[in-house]
C-alpha cells in the first residue's frame, strides 16, 4: 500500500515517515528479494549527487581543504595565544592568590597558647594560674576590646560596645590589631625579645585564627576548657552579680553560648583536625581544673615551659 508524503515535509521526516508507514502496513506482503542497488557515494565527496564512482580506482575522498582549514585554524588560535599573553587574567582561577602577609612575630621569639572554651569555662582563672607559676604573659581578648571600648576618642567604642551586649563576634581587624599592639609592647619591653604569651578568648572565629597566624605570629596549640553550659551559665551569672559586665546577664548568656557553638567551636574542631589542642575538662573545681591544664600541658611541652 503505497503512501504519498506532501513534498514540503522535510526528507528526514519523509524518510521516518515511509518507514513507520512500511512497518505498520496491514497488509503482508510475500517475500520477494530485495532488487539490486548500485553501491553509492557519499554526496560530500566530490560531485554532490549520489551515484557510482565516476573515477574507479581513485579516492574521491580529496584531504587538501581539511588540511588547509586545520592550518588557518591552528595559525589563529596561535596568534590569539600571543596577543594574550602580557593580558591580565580574567579568569577567577587565574587570579594570583592574595599574597600572605608575614608573621610580624617568629615562633621561636614568641611563644602562642590561644585559651578557648565557652564563656564561663574558666579560662580566665586557669590564666591566672599559669602567669603565677610559668611566667606568661596573659592577654585576654574580652578585656581589651573592654578596654577599647572604654578608652576616650577610640573610633571602635560604640560599634564595641553593641557587638559585645549581643554576644557577637566583633570584626576581627580591630581584635588582631589590639592583640599585635599589646604583643609589640610586650616585646619590646623584654631585653631577651621573647614572650610567652597565653591568649585568653581567642581565636573566636575562623577569620580571627588565620588572620592572626598568617600575619601576627603561628601558635604552638589550643589549651580547650570543656565544660556543660548549665556550669557555665551558672557561673556566668554568679558572676554577673559583681562584674558589672553588660553581657553577665541571662539574655546575653544565651547569645553568647550561640555564638560559641555556632562559630567559635569550629576553630576548636579546625585546630583539633591538626592536632593542636589539649582538651582540659572544666567541670571540677578550679584547682583540680589546674591540675589537669598542668599535666596537659607538660605532656605537650616538657616540664619546662
Ligand atoms: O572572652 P570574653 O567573655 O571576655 O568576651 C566578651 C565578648 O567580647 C564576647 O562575647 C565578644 O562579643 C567579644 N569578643 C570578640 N572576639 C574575641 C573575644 C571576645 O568579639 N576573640
Ligand atoms: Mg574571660
Amino acid at each position: 500500500m503505497a503512501q504519498q508524503i506532501p513534498r514540503f515535509i522535510s526528507r528526514r521526516f519523509r524518510q521516518q515517515a515511509s518507514l513507520f508507514c512500511r512497518f505498520s502496513a496491514p497488509v503482508p506482503r510475500p517475500f520477494a528479494p530485495p532488487p539490486k542497488v548500485p553501491a553509492l557515494r557519499r554526496t560530500y565527496a566530490s560531485t554532490g549527487e549520489s551515484g557510482p564512482n565516476p573515477n574507479p580506482g581513485q579516492n574521491p575522498f580529496k584531504i587538501w581543504p581539511f588540511v588547509a582549514i586545520f592550518a588557518a585554524g591552528t595559525g589563529a588560535y596561535v596568534l590569539m595565544v600571543n596577543q594574550r599573553i602580557d593580558m591580565a587574567p580574567t579568569d577567577k582561577k587565574q587570579i594570583p592568590a592574595p599574597k600572605k602577609g608575614t608573621p610580624t612575630f617568629s615562633p621561636d621569639k614568641v611563644t602562642v597558647l590561644f585559651v578557648l572554651g565557652g564563656p564561663g569555662a574558666g579560662k580566665g582563672t586557669q590564666c591566672a594560674n599559669l602567669v603565677r607559676d610559668y611566667n606568661f604573659t596573659h592577654l585576654s581578648a574580652g578585656d581589651l576590646l573592654r578596654a577599647e571600648q572604654d578608652r576616650e576618642g577610640s573610633e571602635f567604642g560604640d560599634l564595641i560596645k553593641d557587638y559585645i551586649k549581643e554576644g557577637r563576634i566583633v570584626p576581627m581587624e580591630v581584635t588582631v590589631q589590639l592583640l599585635e599592639n599589646a604583643i609589640t609592647d610586650v616585646v619590646r619591653a623584654a631585653p631577651s625579645g621573647k614572650g610567652k604569651f597565653l591568649i585568653d578568648g581567642f581565636p573566636r572565629k575562623m577569620d580571627q585564627a588565620i588572620k592572626f597566624e598568617e600575619t601576627v605570629c603561628p601558635s604552638k596549640f589550643v589549651l580547650f576548657y570543656d565544660c556543660p553550659e548549665e556550669e557555665m551559665q551558672k557561673r556566668l551569672l554568679n558572676r554577673g552579680k559583681t562584674s558589672g559586665r553588660s553581657d553577665d546577664n541571662a539574655e546575653s548568656i544565651q547569645k553568647r553560648f550561640k555564638t560559641f557553638v555556632e562559630t567559635s567551636m569550629p576553630v576548636v574542631d579546625y585546630f583539633a583536625s591538626q592536632g593542636r589542642v589539649v582538651k582540659v575538662v572544666a567541670t571540677k573545681s578550679p584547682a583540680e581544673v589546674y591540675k589537669e591544664t598542668k599535666e596537659g600541658l607538660e605532656k605537650r611541652l616538657g616540664k619546662i615551659f
